[in-house]
């Protein structure tokens, strides 16, 4: 197909639009079918020099998860203490991951060292590869949310203690942490937008010209 219908192009837009970073969800599992077509949808993500270096590591076991929810807790604590004031009083206020109740979670690696790719653009920016795992993760997103999941990315972590928990090779290094499961809401505008702590921008980036 040439060019894809207005329609679909509408819809495409209207799921980029209704795309929500979730921390909400209900307790009910998430099916493995959507689950399956979030990983074949990262396949599909580009990558520097047809790398794919997207590793995922799935969080199932009671330890690995009290591991990660630790872990985040503390991090949280520590972030917290950086502010101060009203800032301080937003921060305590909001909720940062669906780590507690997320039925599915995925922590998802960069493989710095694949031989795959031959080093094509990776050797000039060796940070190309944690790009490329990014744009599988939004991939993710996307698919999640037309299936009617949702998913949130978790930072607020300390990454090499949680590759350490998680056993991974040494090469790997965190990107996201994702929390996958039904919503508790679809919420039309961020969540941090309707907590006060920041908003969109009114309209899309201008480039320089130059
Ligand atoms: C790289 C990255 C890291 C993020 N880390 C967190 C996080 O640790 N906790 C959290 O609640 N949201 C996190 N988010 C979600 C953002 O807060 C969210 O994308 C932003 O507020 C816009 O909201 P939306 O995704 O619902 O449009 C992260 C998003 C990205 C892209």
């Amino acid at each position: 197909m040439d060019v894809f219908p207005d329609d679909f192009r509408a819809r495409l837009a209207e799921l980029m639009r209704l795309r929500r970073d979730v921390r909400r969800f209900r307790p009910d599992p998430a099916p493995a079918e959507v689950i399956e077509a979030m990983l074949a949808a990262a396949r599909l993500a580009p990558s520097v020099g047809l790398s794919e270096p997207w590793r995922f590591v799935h969080v199932a076991s009671e330890a690995a998860r009290a591991a990660a929810l630790a872990n985040f807790q503390q991090a949280n604590a520590r972030a917290l203490a950086g502010y101060s004031g009203e800032r301080a009083r937003l921060y305590a206020g909001l909720k940062l991951s669906g780590m507690r109740e997320a039925p599915v979670q995925l922590a998802v690696f960069c493989d710095d060292s694949t031989p795959k790719g031959a080093g094509l653009g990776a050797a000039t920016m060796p940070e190309t590869r944690r790009y490329s795992v990014v744009a599988a993760v939004t991939n993710m997103w996307l698919t999640a949310r037309a299936a009617g999941l949702g998913m949130g990315w978790v930072s607020i972590l300390d990454p090499e203690r949680l590759a350490r928990d998680l056993d991974v090779p040494a090469d790997w290094s965190l990107v996201a942490y994702l929390c996958i499961g039904w919503p508790e809401e679809n919420l039309e505008e961020p969540e941090l937008e309707r907590a006060g702590w920041e908003s969109r921008a009114p309209a899309p980036p201008r480039p320089l010209v130059r």
